[in-house]
């Protein structure tokens, strides 16, 4: 296969080298782009050593076989480790001032890329929307992971081990052997697979690496009878979807799971639930441990304030039937009141609004009711959300200021509610 190495400039250059000396190894013909700021870290004889092949910097060298397209359209793979900041900020924006820039501009190659930088420039809200924009062009972020960075700093930024790189990267292409040139590979701006996002090849990187995440998908269930429940048509898919991002992206993940209509990703630990109160307690016992929770559940206001031990029957109730119910505790404040130092809470609201307007203004009062840290909004109706494979979904933070926007499927919007809430988990990850 034909795999393009960007290297951009930062201290984690060095470690390139050894994602290059993979590639070789696994027999793969490997080409690096070496940014001028790449190789003040690293020497080109070095990379063309191990490459075995020359090494391009210049976009105004070999001019005549256009290089800054040909390198491009002859790629299988591209793989940018480490990216810096700026990198990924030019990445994000289409800038073509370099080779790099150029390549991956003229390539339809998947694009797969590592970030490295200080845990504070990763945490700069430019940055997060940098890598939300690349994720959601279908573009892989693998890592970065949490340890020691240059100096005497430790935090989120570290980029990931080589091998976990060159493995997540070749996961993209169906782990495509030397001689799989030809492998079926998602383009750069479609959506990967799911499958495909680097935290699957390694929970232990990517940038809630560390972190515990719970959260609770599906619908409740409140019991009539032995055979009759009230229910609501939440399929469990966004908050299920969000379980599958944060393990991706290194955390583990507790999923508290009522009624689910979608299967839960493996390596997600499941307690499920039933009911409101069954979801209640198991919310309060696991959020002790969590940094981040996430109540995605579509909890049922009210439970019949009698259960029928046997079924009801027809002769017995008669022509009409009054229910009567009682309220549910609100399981979301409750959490928000007893949150540790630290913790993280998200509530999500389904609203039947008019417009996004109205949405944003229900939406703000319900935060402040619920005094939890983020509410993640999204419009309802007959025919608006639930089973619907894609979403749409405004986040505000406490306080009112809407801090998110996205839609697309409910998997890119889960790693942009990712995003969103990463800022505030940072100090611990
Ligand atoms: N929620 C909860 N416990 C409940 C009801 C809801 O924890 N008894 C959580 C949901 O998981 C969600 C958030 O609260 O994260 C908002 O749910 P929603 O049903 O929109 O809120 P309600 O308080 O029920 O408001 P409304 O009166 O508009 O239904």
């Amino acid at each position: 296969m034909n795999v393009v190495v960007g290297i951009s400039g930062g201290i984690a250059a060095y470690k390139a080298v050894n994602v290059v000396r993979a590639l070789v190894l696994e027999g793969h013909d490997v080409h690096v782009i070496a940014t001028d700021a790449a190789l003040r870290f690293v020497g080109k004889p070095t990379l063309e050593a191990i490459s075995r092949n020359p090494v391009n910097s210049d976009l105004y060298e070999g001019v005549a076989q256009v290089r800054h397209v040909s390198i491009g359209q002859a790629a299988d793979l591209i793989i940018i480790a480490p990216a810096t900041a700026n990198t990924l900020a030019k990445l994000a924006h289409g800038l073509a001032d370099d080779l790099l820039g150029n390549t991956v501009l003229a390539s339809t190659a998947p694009v797969v890329v590592a970030p490295a930088m200080h845990t504070e420039m990763w945490g700069n809200q430019a940055t997060r929307a940098n890598v939300a924009l690349l994720r959601s062009r279908g573009i892989t972020i693998v890592g970065p992971a949490s340890g020691r960075l240059t100096g005497e700093d430790v935090g989120a930024g570290r980029m990931s081990e080589p091998d976990d790189i060159v493995r997540a990267a070749l996961a993209v292409v169906g782990g495509a052997g030397p001689d799989d040139a030809a492998a079926p590979a998602p383009a750069s701006g479609s959506a990967a697979p799911d499958s495909a996002d680097p935290g699957s090849a390694d929970p232990g990187s990517g940038d809630l690496a560390g972190l515990r995440v719970l959260i609770s998908a599906g619908g409740t269930r409140e019991p009539l009878d032995p055979v009759r429940f009230l229910g609501n048509r939440s399929s469990g898919r966004q908050g299920v979807a969000l379980a599958a991002a944060a393990l991706e992206r290194g955390a583990s993940v507790t999923l508290l799971a009522a009624h689910l209509e979608v299967p839960v990703p493996e390596g997600v630990s499941v307690v499920h639930v039933q009911t409101a109160a069954e979801l209640e307690e198991a919310a309060r016992v696991h959020a002790q441990r969590a940094d981040l929770v996430i109540m995605a559940a579509a909890v049922a206001d009210y439970r019949p304030a009698a259960v029928a031990e046997q079924k009801i029957k027809k002769e017995t109730a008669g022509d009409r039937v009054t229910l009567e119910l009682v309220r549910n505790p609100d399981i979301l404040a409750g959490l928000a009141v007893e949150r540790r130092d630290g913790q993280v809470v998200v509530g999500f609201a389904a609203e039947t609004a008019a417009d996004e307007d109205e949405l944003v203004r229900v939406g703000r009062a319900k935060l402040e009711r619920k005094g939890c840290d983020y509410l993640v909004l999204n419009r309802v109706g007959w025919s608006l959300g639930f089973a619907a494979e894609d979403n749409a979904v405004v986040v505000v933070q406490r306080g009112g200021d809407i801090v998110m926007e996205a839609s697309g499927s409910k998997a890119t919007v889960a790693h942009r509610i990712l995003d969103a809430v990463h800022p505030a988990l940072l100090p611990r990850a």
